[in-house]
């Protein structure tokens, strides 16, 4: 079986391959304390919020600090911003890539032994031999150069894209590397699976709110077919499953906090995650536009999600079209 340097090592360019290397070494280290669990003392809250305003649990710093402190020493890494700061860190002016991170997506799963993961984002550093700034990154995900996500489930695997389709990595345990198991991801164009979570009803726009209604009247109702649903509240998880057996996955804009378009992160969840759906075949949009086409605003953008099937995703954009919505969260 290749295992991921040498699958690098033909694919990529040193610099990306090296980057990635970095990624999944420290993967790997996060992935060993989530196995010792409670032992490793890595459970509870440490007291702090981070910059969104949530706890943080003790792992998610880890982690954090694991992926900061391995990728600023990389001399191809020009600079890393991480969901968990506020800042970003410059890295090395002479390097040539940007990495974006969510050290452990789904953290609130930790305490209960559920699955989370590390996604990443890849982009080119433009100003080679300049110190990095915030606005360096602020580059809509098409420029992205690599995507990804070690996900730490009843296994550890990882699932990337280099921008010519998908590939899926198993860790070993035995030999500590990650092994290549799947050279072409593909999702299906239909689905009878969607992911929500459904008690923000009440908060979304009605494009939204109709399309789950179709859903949910399943062969009783416009779509003619009954669907099932599906929520592990870890967006890696969700869009994992949809990678293995297709679905929908959707963090739609809501109106429970003013002011907040939508829950997930661009540059840390939606565009990674955006550039892996749609290399594997299906589409990513927020409703109106491709997630993948926005330009960043600011490093900690907040965006709605609808990604997956493609069939479904076009429904739901169909629906904020028919709606008249100009761009999310903005109704004509
Ligand atoms: O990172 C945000 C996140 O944890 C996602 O991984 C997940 O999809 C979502 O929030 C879960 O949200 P909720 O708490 O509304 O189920
Ligand atoms: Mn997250």
């Amino acid at each position: 079986m290749m295992t991921l340097t040498q699958y690098l090592q033909s694919q990529a360019s040193d610099e990306l391959a090296s980057t990635i290397d970095t990624l999944a070494k420290s993967s790997i280290a996060i992935s060993a304390l989530l196995d010792k669990g409670a032992l490793a003392g890595i459970h509870g809250e440490t007291g702090n919020e981070n910059v969104q305003g949530e706890a943080q649990k003790k792992l998610d710093v880890i982690s954090n600090d694991l992926l900061l402190d391995a990728l600023t020493q990389n001399p191809h890494c020009a600079g890393v911003a991480s969901e968990e700061l506020d800042d970003i860190s410059p890295a090395n002016d002479q390097g040539t890539l940007l990495v974006t991170f969510d050290p452990l997506d789904g953290s609130s799963n930790i305490d209960i032994n559920m699955t989370v993961g590390t996604i990443f984002s890849i982009l080119p550093y433009p100003r080679v031999g300049s110190q990095a700034t915030e606005a360096d990154f602020l580059q809509p995900g098409v420029q992205q150069v690599a995507a990804g996500y070690f996900i730490y489930g009843t296994s550890t695997m990882l699932a990337m894209t280099l921008g010519q389709g998908v590939v899926m990595f198993s860790f070993d345990p035995t030999s500590q590397e990650y092994l290549l198991i799947n050279d072409q991801v593909t999702i299906s164009q239909t689905t009878a699976e969607y992911a929500i979570n459904a008690s923000n009803y009440r908060y979304w726009l009605d494009p939204i709110k109709e399309y789950i209604d179709g859903l949910v009247a399943g062969d009783l109702g416009v779509r003619n077919k009954d669907y099932n649903m599906r929520w592990v509240a870890a967006m890696i998880a969700d869009v994992h499953r949809i990678l293995i057996r297709g679905g929908v996955f959707m963090y739609p804009f809501d109106t429970k906090i003013a002011g907040k378009t939508g829950k997930l992160r661009l540059m840390y969840e939606a565009n990674p995650m955006s550039f892996i759906i749609e290399q594997a075949g299906g589409a990513s949009t927020d409703g109106v536009e491709r997630i993948m086409e926005i330009k960043p605003s600011h490093i900690h953008q907040r965006i709605p999600v609808v990604l997956g099937a493609k069939e479904e995703v076009d429904y739901v954009k169909d629906l904020h079209a028919k709606a008249g919505i100009l761009a999310n969260g903005d109704p004509a």
